[in-house]
């Protein structure tokens, strides 16, 4: 038996089984403090003597963590890793990698939650209901919009925008969809979706359901401008990354009745939410949830600890997002 220690892996956060003993078959699990704060300083002090760090998307893993000597890897348990410097993990010869594929669907079905509890003003009338308000049937009561039969608009065709086009066809809808890598024309007609520009796209939804990754070009891709193309019965759903969506203009096209509702799952300064939407019944919040369920959250810990027991062991990480650094 060998009396080798095992390398030290920092885990940011409580993982779901089996992802803690997938890792501890392969490392020392060093834990992360709860009450210690999420800057780059304190992680940093934290990854020293450790081979890789388990992240979560919380946590900022830049220029000072990367370069701590001796690592090797980054596994964010999730697809998205705007938290992470990919270019500067590369540089310091850090792998990186990320969870994608295992969330597509609860993230999809979650995109359509949002959409139908504000269409249909779910949040509101539940209120109403337990507040005792609901005492008798009223033509004019809680009306909200049509879903069956509406266009909707997705923005970024990727494998969750194709989820959120799949479910819609179940709705009658007619999809538009708006991505710089649009997709070849029959995929285009099993999915029942046409590709168009950004600015159509915004005319003629009813609903826009936003799934692009953040990035530079990303950032604020909708913002004052875009939300006078917008039409005023239009409902904005976004369950990708918050700065994608410049929340003072949202609120301010929502106040102006610019737009008629929004359904968001994730913020521009995440926890924080904009003060302007929280008074507001015509939106529908959540606490970036779209990927919370038991099977979903199980399986991007298992595979982020795969991930990281991979490198851990010397070999090349399955969802290895650098693959220059492990040739
Ligand atoms: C992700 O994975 O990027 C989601 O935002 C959280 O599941």
């Amino acid at each position: 038996m060998s009396t080798r220690a095992k390398p030290r892996v920092l885990l940011m956060h409580p993982i779901l089984d089996p992802g803690p003993s997938i890792l501890a078959e392969a490392a020392e699990v060093v834990t992360y403090p709860p009450d210690k704060p999420l800057d780059e300083a304190s992680i940093r002090t934290a990854a020293e003597g450790c081979i890789g760090i388990v992240s979560q998307l919380m946590d900022p893993i830049r220029e000072t963590v990367l370069s701590t000597p001796g690592l090797r890897a980054v596994s964010n348990v999730a697809v998205g890793y705007d938290n992470i410097d990919v270019p500067a993990a590369t540089a310091h010869k850090v792998m990186v990698t990320n969870t994608p594929g295992v969330l597509d669907d609860a993230t999809s079905d979650f995109a359509f939650t949002l959409l139908m509890s504000t269409a249909r003003r779910i949040v509101e009338a539940d209120a109403f209901t337990r507040q005792g308000r609901f005492r008798g049937w009223a033509i004019d009561m809680m009306l909200g919009a049509d879903v069956y039969n509406a266009t909707l608009g997705i923005i970024g065709i990727g494998r969750i925008g194709r989820g959120v086009a799949h479910r819609a066809k179940g709705f009658n809808m007619r999809v538009l969809y708006y991505d710089p890598n649009p997709l070849p024309p029959d995929a285009e007609q099993q999915l029942g979706a046409s590709g168009v520009d950004l600015g159509r796209l915004l005319a003629e939804s009813d609903f826009v359901s936003v799934h692009v990754p953040l990035t530079q070009e990303t950032h604020h891709l909708l913002s004052t401008a875009q939300f006078a193309q917008m039409k005023r019965t239009a409902i904005l759903i976004n369950t990708s990354r918050g700065p994608v969506i410049d929340e003072a203009a949202l609120v301010e096209a929502l106040t102006a009745k610019k737009i008629a509702g929004a359904g968001l799952d994730v913020y521009e300064r995440e926890p924080a939410v904009h003060p302007g939407l929280i008074p507001m019944t015509n939106v529908v919040l959540a606490p970036h949830i779209a990927s919370a369920t038991v099977r979903t959250r199980s399986e991007m810990s298992a595979m982020a600890s795969r991930n990281m027991a991979t490198a851990v062991r010397g070999g090349r990480p399955p969802n290895l997002l650098n693959p220059e650094v492990k040739r």
